[in-house]
């Protein structure tokens, strides 16, 4: 075992005495926008989730996480068990000790086999002689109590035809019992794509079978994939992933980067996609996961990053960055995938009331409060929040599109950078369902057809809530989750 401690690449082993204490307590001079029922991080910067898997009886989930600060540094897994959603108890981190990880325990994902459970992922490394990265492909295997029982590289270096940036194994069953698993990677010609291998069991050497053919998906300027899953629903297969260099459009893909899904039929390696689209459109969403896999049944679960790569936030100088979507439950209509929280969400909710708003109208911890309308379709205005410097938030649908709008409040220069404004076109929109949770919005249209999913920094708010047009809403309030 090695302690590793370079710089940012630093592990929570070579942590001094209090060292954390000391950081856990300018996270808590956080007084505005720690939230409630988001999974966050208690220290520093937190990413991907990884690992997600149901073991008969439990969940267990994983997030990329760097513990000493607000940003990119050593990443290792932080290890959440829980049955509901609600609670959540420790288990065996995994931290980088080893030189096939030296330079972080990059994402990945988990598979089941017997009463074990396998956790496969990047090895982050970097040559010492010039500084270049190497990627391992590696396994780690738990038991069901969430205890690391070991380690070891399953793959060392990229394949030939590809360049260091190849990540992020999602792992699954084929029909025969074979174990496969699917990176994220980037061609010699600096083309995004993603790669296959295969193992007869986990004591197995992988064999790259090739490539995953996506004829149905434009790849024009798409440097890289990341965060690649294959599962089905129902009787379609479904790929999610996290295509990096996609242009920009006006009312889609409009952030730098994006979570994309394709749903049709996986045949070996081609998947024949009979639809392609963008997850969630709103600011803050990317490297999605799902408890899926191929042998899934007519839903799965999802938890995504509230966060984007290379972005910073206001809660940066507190040491804390970044939190996890609620749990979704995915299904799919069509070819369509609809996505809401799980139902557990909806039968915590306490408090509900109604009110007929007419202008404005201050509303008890509106911060954290779920927030339900009926908009038959028809345009509406509202702003969210206030403060002594003007701030606030505003959601509003007219001609077929929606409009998040967070210029009027508080921004780095880098979420500035893409702009304040994020669209969702639909064509008839009924029912609005918000989620506010302090600095996180989640935003789901007609029981999950669309979402969007955002950051928001208002200090010092008061909970008012203005609308332009006369509206009945619903109001109702979510537990706050707990960490044993
Ligand atoms: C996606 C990602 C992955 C990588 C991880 C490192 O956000 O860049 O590709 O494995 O984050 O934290």
């Amino acid at each position: 075992m090695i302690i590793f401690n370079n710089g940012k690449y630093k592990s929570i082993l070579a942590a001094e005495s209090g060292e954390l204490a000391e950081i856990a307590q300018t996270v808590q001079k956080d007084k505005d926008f720690r939230p409630h029922f988001h999974i966050t991080p208690l220290t520093g910067l937190m990413n991907d989730p990884n690992g997600l898997i149901f073991d008969g009886e439990k969940y267990h989930l994983f997030y990329q996480w760097f513990p000493f600060d607000a940003i990119h540094g050593m990443k290792h897994w932080k290890h959440l068990i829980t049955k509901d959603f609600q609670h959540y108890q420790s288990a065996d981190d995994l931290i980088p000790c080893e030189l096939f990880e030296s330079h972080g325990c990059y994402s990945g994902g988990a598979l089941k086999v017997d009463d074990k459970l396998a956790m496969f992922y990047t090895g982050n490394t970097r040559r010492p002689s010039d500084n270049q990265r190497v990627p391992y492909q590696n396994l780690a295997i738990f038991d069901l109590d969430g205890k690391l029982l070991s380690k070891r590289p399953l793959i060392e270096n990229a394949p030939e035809g590809y360049t260091e940036h190849v990540r992020d194994p999602k792992p699954y069953f084929t029909e025969n019992g074979k174990i496969r698993f699917i990176c994220g990677a980037q061609r010699e010609n600096l083309t995004g794509t993603a790669i296959i291998f295969e193992m007869d069991n986990l004591e197995d050497t992988p064999r790259l079978l090739g490539e995953l053919s996506l004829p149905a998906f434009d790849n024009t300027n798409v440097f890289m994939w990341e965060c690649p899953d294959l599962l089905k629903l129902g009787d379609k297969d479904v790929f999610i992933w996290s295509p990096q260099g996609k242009d920009r459009e006006a009312h889609q893909f409009q952030n730098n980067y994006h979570a994309t899904y394709a749903v049709g039929k996986l045949t070996d390696l081609t998947f024949e996609a009979k639809y392609i689209g963008e997850l969630d459109q709103g600011f803050d969403f990317y490297a999605p996961q799902t408890f899926g896999g191929l042998d899934n049944k007519t839903h799965s679960v999802l938890f995504a990053w509230i966060g984007l790569p290379d972005l910073t936030y206001p809660t940066d100088k507190f040491k804390w960055h970044s939190a996890l979507t609620l749990p979704r439950e995915l299904r799919l209509e069509g070819t369509k995938i609809y996505q809401r929280p799980i139902a557990k969400t909806y039968e915590n909710l306490t408090a509900l009331s109604t009110l007929h708003l007419d202008g404005k109208a201050e509303i008890a911890d509106l911060d954290r409060a779920y927030v339900k309308f009926e908009a038959n379709n028809r345009a509406f205005n509202l702003t969210f929040f206030q403060n002594e410097k003007g701030q606030s938030l505003r959601l509003s649908y007219e001609n077929g599109l929606v409009c998040l709008d967070r210029n009027q409040s508080e921004q780095t220069e880098l979420m500035e950078k893409f702009d304040s404004k994020r669209f969702c076109e639909m064509e008839n929109l009924q029912t609005v369902e918000i989620f506010f949770d302090h600095s996180i919005v989640e935003i789901f249209f007609n029981h999950g057809e669309k979402a969007m999913t955002s950051r928001f920094f208002i200090a010092n708010r008061s909970n008012i809530i203005t609308t332009q047009h006369p509206l009945n809403l619903t109001f109702g309030y979510l537990p706050t989750i707990h960490f044993c």
